[in-house]
């Protein structure tokens, strides 16, 4: 008998599953061994996605909340169903622990019902008009309108989540969505096109579509998609913009956050420890993994040992192995770049406490000091498990190291007093603090997006729902106010 050969996953076009006009391999970042195919969609399967997308915008953004709060619904419960076999098709594709998939898993759980709720919150709000003399007796109700289908780019870094925190709240306010997952971790949003085909969604509102890199510039000036919703690298971000500069782009770009531990916090332990991990949680490559850790003198010969000694103790290797912490980078290029940047660096004086090696796609846990300011480790996104210590002499000049850079997502201060806290918010150059914690931390529910190069524009469900949406007024005249 022959052997059945297996079909690539479908593609989704207009939420029906479809063969494409190619395919694309998947491969496991650890092993490099072939995970899935995919079906790469064509020229003419792209624009029958694109004309549902825009023929349905109109009665989709008028469709009763409860009707799209029940098919987000669908998903946050058929997800956490599934919750272990989609762990294992993160970890699969993207290469990120076992450990880490399960919470992006619960993560993606949380945005779909968050979204759920909003979907039925968000009501516009009434204004009074009768402030002056000339609105007496008006008043403005003012709704938050659909802006249209949403173009959403997503990376490969959270291949769920973050496909999560552009679908959920698009559906949520009526705006029909086009995905483009990134090319290496294509699996996750197209099982989730599994997961929103079974609700009662209309045709169109929405489709997931693993075209390669090179299609997506048609995708970026299509008119038809007129907000684009985009994470991935500075660079790829701010050249889209350009590209379509009468759309509404939105983007979460890269960092290359800091933490900073200030001269009152004396439990260096902890602090050592979130450090150590979250510079590390797969394998950096978060736009929030720590990377910058400027360390007040007063505290830094304790710290900077506990730190070394965290890092040590993190568990690396095989990403199916639930004890592994930290596993390989998505692939042997990015990890021959980021050992390149640590010996950039090296060579310009820095010290490398520990780590520093490469093997395949894995680079060791590694901790620099005397990293001089120009060297890439320092100052660009190095997305990779690199911690670079500086020490301070003062919490002044831990902040104006801090904001010594081109971007600004989030920070974490360690710091036990309120002045300083509330000082940290109000002089970091970022779109989030954390006070007490790693810039590592997000809610899914909280604002979360940069100022500077790190982008424009807010995730978080009703963050974003309000971004998806406009302003539309109606002025009502002879109101009993
Ligand atoms: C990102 O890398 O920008 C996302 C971080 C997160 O969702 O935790």
């Amino acid at each position: 008998m022959d052997a059945i050969t297996p079909q690539p996953r479908p593609c989704w076009i207009a939420g029906r599953p479809e063969q494409g006009a190619g395919e694309l391999t998947v491969t496991h970042p650890y092993d490099g061994t072939e995970v899935a195919s995919v079906a790469v969609p064509g020229p003419d399967q792209v624009e029958r996605a694109v004309a549902a997308a825009a023929e349905v915008a109109a009665s989709f953004r008028r469709t009763p909340a409860h009707v799209r709060a029940a098919a987000l619904e669908h998903v946050s419960r058929a997800l956490a169903e599934r919750a272990e076999e989609i762990a294992e098709t993160i970890t699969a594709e993207n290469g990120k622990p076992l450990k880490w998939a399960n919470v992006e898993v619960n993560r993606a759980v949380a945005t779909f019902r968050f979204a759920a709720e909003e979907a039925r919150r968000f009501s516009g709000e009434l204004q009074r008009l009768d402030t002056d003399q000339g609105g007496t007796g008006r008043m403005a109700v003012i709704r938050q309108v659909s802006r249209g289908p949403v173009l959403a780019i997503a990376p490969f870094n959270f291949p769920l989540n973050l496909v999560a925190h552009k679908v959920a709240p698009a559906l949520a306010v009526g705006s029909p969505v086009v995905v483009k997952p990134a090319s290496s971790t294509p699996l996750s949003a197209l099982l989730l096109g599994e997961l929103l085909a079974e609700t009662d969604l209309p045709e169109g509102a929405f489709s997931v579509l693993p075209v390669r890199g090179s299609q997506m510039n048609a995708l970026v000036t299509d008119e038809r998609l007129p907000v684009i919703s985009f994470t991935g690298s500075t660079g790829v971000g701010w050249s889209l913009m350009d590209s379509a500069p009468r759309k509404h782009v939105l983007m979460e770009l890269g960092s290359n956050s800091a933490a900073i531990v200030c001269p009152d916090w004396t439990d260096v332990d902890t602090a050592a420890s979130r450090i150590a991990t979250f510079g590390n949680y797969q394998a950096g490559q978060s736009c929030i993994a720590v990377q910058r850790v400027i360390v007040h003198r007063d505290v830094a010969d304790k710290f900077v040992p506990a730190l070394v000694n965290a890092v040590q103790g993190l568990r690396t290797g095989d990403p199916h192995d639930p004890e592994v912490e930290v596993g390989p980078l998505i692939d042997e290029d990015n990890a021959r770049r980021v050992e390149q940047w640590i010996t950039e660096a090296v060579s310009a004086g820095a010290r490398v406490l520990t780590g520093g090696a490469r093997t395949g796609t894995s680079v060791q846990p590694t901790v620099l000091t005397d990293v001089p300011a120009d060297a890439k480790v320092r100052g660009q996104e190095v997305f990779g498990p690199v911690l670079v210590v500086s020490v301070v002499d003062s919490v002044d000049e831990a902040f104006a190291e801090a904001n010594d850079t081109e971007y600004g997502l989030q920070a974490g201060v360690f710091t036990r007093d309120v002045r300083v806290a509330f000082r940290a918010a109000a002089e970091l150059e970022v779109g989030g603090v954390i006070i007490g914690d790693v810039p590592s931390y997000r809610a899914d529910q909280m604002p979360y997006g940069g100022v500077k190069g790190s982008g424009t524009g807010r995730e978080g469900v009703r963050s974003a729902m309000a971004d998806f949406t406009e302003q539309r007024t109606m002025v009502l005249t002879g109101i009993d106010l």
